[in-house]
């Protein structure tokens, strides 16, 4: 029998982002989200696990630098001091904490496999947090 690991690697970023639907009028936005709808910053936390087969001989799951490396390249670069309302991948799509670990989930997915990828954890601070496990 195969044993069977999650390793979880953890991240940061810092992005801009307001509550906005654009179909909506400036009242109705205020009254779904308040001052949500004001330009404001949060210090994300992105917890990413992957889960699989651990290798008899190297005794790993998977190469957690390699993690380190996707992640990086894919999520960090794109999404540090950034303006999430202002990203493609938000475009029509109000940037929650709920979208965000959707969005994060869809960019590693195809580079990590879904068959490896476990969750997407976003936390927007250290009270509050999203977990998505794949639709
Ligand atoms: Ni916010």
């Amino acid at each position: 029998m195969t044993d069977v690991a999650s390793s979880t690697r953890r991240f940061t970023f810092s992005a801009g982002h307001r509550y906005q639907v654009d179909a909506w009028s400036a009242t109705e936005n205020e009254r779904a989200f308040g001052r949500l709808t004001i330009p404001h910053g949060h210090n994300y936390t992105v917890d990413v696990t992957v889960r699989g087969p651990i290798d008899a001989t190297t005794g790993m799951m998977m190469d957690l630098a390699e993690l380190k490396r996707v992640v990086a390249e894919t999520v960090v670069e794109r999404f540090d001091h950034a303006d999430l309302n202002a990203d493609p991948l938000f475009r029509g799509k109000v940037p929650t904490t709920e979208n965000i670990a959707i969005v994060i989930w869809d960019l590693l997915a195809p580079k990590l496999g879904l068959e490896r990828l476990a969750r997407i954890r976003v936390f927007e601070d250290p009270t509050l947090w999203v977990d998505y496990e794949g639709a």
